[in-house]
């Protein structure tokens, strides 16, 4: 056995936090978009155990790795918990960066060993396993255009993005997701996006009203790498942008394009200023 699979990067479109639950998690309000920058995946039935091995030196092999952990549930819930797997990374989307590479790559794991196994789990079944294991896991297994709330793992199908060319770059610094939710109880969040008139101007295929409304409340916390986004979003607007906006607990920043070619040209500039910039498409929905 021999199976490959597509790990498709996220944006968060907009996000909101509309306060913290007793578990600790906050309750999140995110329209959510699958976007062409992606990881694959090869996993091969092979030895003992479950290891992953990546063409990034600094993403681990055991189970810290979140492919190896949805990998390892999976074959629990189906019974075949003997089995060995290795599963080989081949990383683009950027560690640390909001755009949830690593749930990706568990979603993507979720996929491929369920169409490998005969689709011995249901939808839901696999969908509730991917929330065990993260809270952008669910979104990443099913893709497209969401709104995600709760911890993140409860699903609404929405209107697509408008048509448009979505440039995305990463500054060198990255940014610790837990970090950043600390960060954010220590004061009342003051501007909250206006998630439903966001939704409207998606069914409406208004990608000016999109951009009007693109709002992310952790760049507001008080943390001085916030100057740096803020940085890059006026650069991206610069460059052609008809909005920008920080994906989830950043550090990634992405701009929404009209034109392709005013997207490729910012994204060359800022590619050589920043080290990360790519130029992706929306995409559908994945399972
Ligand atoms: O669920 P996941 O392990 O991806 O979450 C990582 C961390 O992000 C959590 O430990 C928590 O600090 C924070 N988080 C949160 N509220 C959410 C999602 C994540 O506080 N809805």
């Amino acid at each position: 056995m021999s199976i490959q699979e597509k790990a498709y990067a996220k944006i968060n479109i907009s996000l909101d936090v509309s306060g913290k639950r007793p578990d600790g998690y906050h309750e999140m309000i995110m329209p959510m978009q699958t976007v062409s920058l992606c990881d694959t995946l090869t996993i091969r039935r092979e030895g003992e155990g479950i290891r992953a091995r990546s063409n990034l030196r600094y993403v681990p092999g055991d189970e810290r790795n979140l492919a190896v952990r949805a990998a390892k549930r999976y074959l629990e819930a189906i019974g075949e918990e003997g089995q060995g797997l290795r599963i080989e990374l081949d990383k683009r989307i950027p560690v640390g960066a909001g755009m949830g590479g690593g749930s990706a790559d568990a979603a993507a794991a979720l996929r491929a060993l369920n169409r490998a196994y005969g689709d011995r789990l249901s939808r839901e079944e696999l969908t509730a396993l991917a929330a065990e294991i993260g809270s952008d896991v669910a979104f990443c297994l099913v893709g497209g255009t969401m709104l995600a709330t709760g911890r993140g793992e409860n699903l609404q199908p929405i209107a697509p993005l408008p048509p448009c060319h979505i440039a995305i770059v990463k500054p060198s610094f990255s940014i610790s997701t837990p970090e950043l939710f600390n960060k954010l109880d220590r004061a009342p969040i003051r501007i909250h996006p206006d998630t439903t008139g966001l939704i409207e101007a998606m069914e409406q295929g208004d990608l000016q009203g999109v951009c009007r409304r693109l709002y992310n409340v952790f760049e507001d916390v008080d943390d001085r790498r916030m100057r740096s986004i803020r940085q890059i979003k006026g650069e991206l607007l610069d460059g052609g942008a008809l909005g920008a906006v920080m994906t989830g607990t950043g550090s990634a920043v992405f701009g929404l394009f009209e034109d392709a070619e005013a997207a490729a040209r910012c994204c060359a500039k800022l590619k050589k200023e920043y080290g990360f910039a790519f130029v992706a498409e929306s995409v559908g929905t994945l399972l």
